[in-house]
């Protein structure tokens, strides 16, 4: 296709009617239907040009700009060749288990358009390692940097999860830029229990010993229903297993609402606190992990308060549903204009430029 078409401004005249026609639709449907398109758009689109003073240097990768697509969307590596052409710095594919997973019962996915959130109980559907590598391997990436979250079958027992998670980062460590451990999902029965220190004190065990083969960026995805006491002591495990990041948050618990997790706008809140206990603890430690900044970030303000709070890397979900390729393209031209009114060049010269909350 003609890299002369401008993009942001086609997306911008053709988003609205997309979403509508979608927003009709039962949320999974669509989803699955947008996924579909995407993947078969993604082999005819070119790349995005890209900006080298966006770049973000961070856990010895370098990513094309800060603003990257959580976990969740492409759960199993469909459609990178299309994510990757839009103005994203990185993408997350995943959750992938070992074995293939249905998932929860259906409907699964819910809208509330007024307050641009949404509510899943999805339960890691996914067509297992196997065939997500087989996609991961095909993709355009476009040089981007993909990562690939992990996450443990339903049937295996919580003892046994060490085992799932070995065998994960095993099959992907060639062939992903970083992986991320998910223990933090609400949607599998008894998963958050690992998220408990000696969950993960085995989970990170285990995976010490496949790093003395293979060492590749690793992280952990917390949830946003943890206290305080539970997030230092992550902190403490992650400097302890020289893990090299922590992604807050996944989706939250809200009972009135039903099962599953809540995302978007009534995220956000819980979700920054979350993340402003971890980067002062980061901070503190001294510790060399790099806070990925995920859940209820939904607008370029958000973007600032993370950035300003000692944040660089940032992913969104939610926000993406609502407002589609436009709202990527949008961050990307508000960025352009922060640097102009700090008469900075490069992202780390912008980030020193903000007054940092956690230092
Ligand atoms: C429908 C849906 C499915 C998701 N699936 C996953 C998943 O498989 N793995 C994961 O780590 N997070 C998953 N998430 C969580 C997102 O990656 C993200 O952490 C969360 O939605 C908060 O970000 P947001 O407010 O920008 O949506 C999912 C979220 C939604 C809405």
């Amino acid at each position: 296709m003609c890299s002369c078409i401008n993009f942001s401004n086609l997306y911008k005249s053709t988003y609205p009617f997309f979403k509508k026609s979608a927003f009709l639709l039962d949320a999974e449907v669509a989803h699955e239907l947008t996924i579909n398109s995407m993947k078969l758009m993604g082999k005819y689109l070119p790349n995005h040009e890209r900006a080298d003073n966006f770049q973000v240097k961070a856990m010895g990768l370098t990513f094309d700009n800060p603003i990257g697509l959580a976990a969740g969307l492409d759960k199993n590596a469909e459609a990178i060749s299309y994510f990757t052409h839009l103005p994203f710095g990185f993408v997350e594919v995943g959750t992938v288990t070992p074995l293939p997973q249905i998932g929860n019962e259906k409907p699964r996915l819910f809208r509330y358009p007024e307050e641009e959130s949404l509510r899943n109980k999805m339960g890691f559907n996914n067509l297992g390692a196997d065939k997500v590598l087989e996609n991961l391997k095909f993709s355009n990436r476009r040089g981007k940097i993909i990562g690939v979250n992990l996450g443990k079958n339903k049937v295996t027992p919580n003892e046994q999860a060490v085992l799932d998670y070995r065998s994960l980062y095993k099959k992907f460590c060639d062939d992903a830029d970083y992986l991320v451990i998910n223990v933090s999902s609400p949607n599998t029965p008894g998963l958050r229990d690992l998220l408990k220190d000696k969950g993960l004190r085995e989970i990170f065990e285990g995976l010490a010993i496949e790093r003395v083969n293979k060492k590749i960026p690793l992280l952990i995805k917390v949830s946003p229903d943890m206290g305080d006491e539970e997030l230092l002591s992550t902190v403490a495990l992650v400097n302890e297993f020289s893990l090299d990041g922590i992604i807050a948050t996944n989706t939250t618990i809200m009972k009135d609402r039903g099962d599953g997790g809540v995302s978007g706008k009534l995220l956000s809140l819980k979700s920054k606190r979350v993340r402003e206990i971890l980067l002062k603890e980061i901070s503190k430690t001294h510790s060399k992990a790099e806070l990925i900044g995920v859940g209820g970030i939904s607008t370029f303000n958000d973007l600032m308060d993370f950035w300003k709070a000692g944040g660089k890397l940032a992913q969104i979900y939610t926000a993406f549903v609502y407002g589609g390729p436009p709202l990527i393209y949008s961050f990307e031209s508000l960025l352009k204009a922060e640097y102009n009114k700090r008469g900075v060049i490069t992202f780390e010269e912008f980030h020193d430029s903000l007054n940092i909350i956690s230092k």
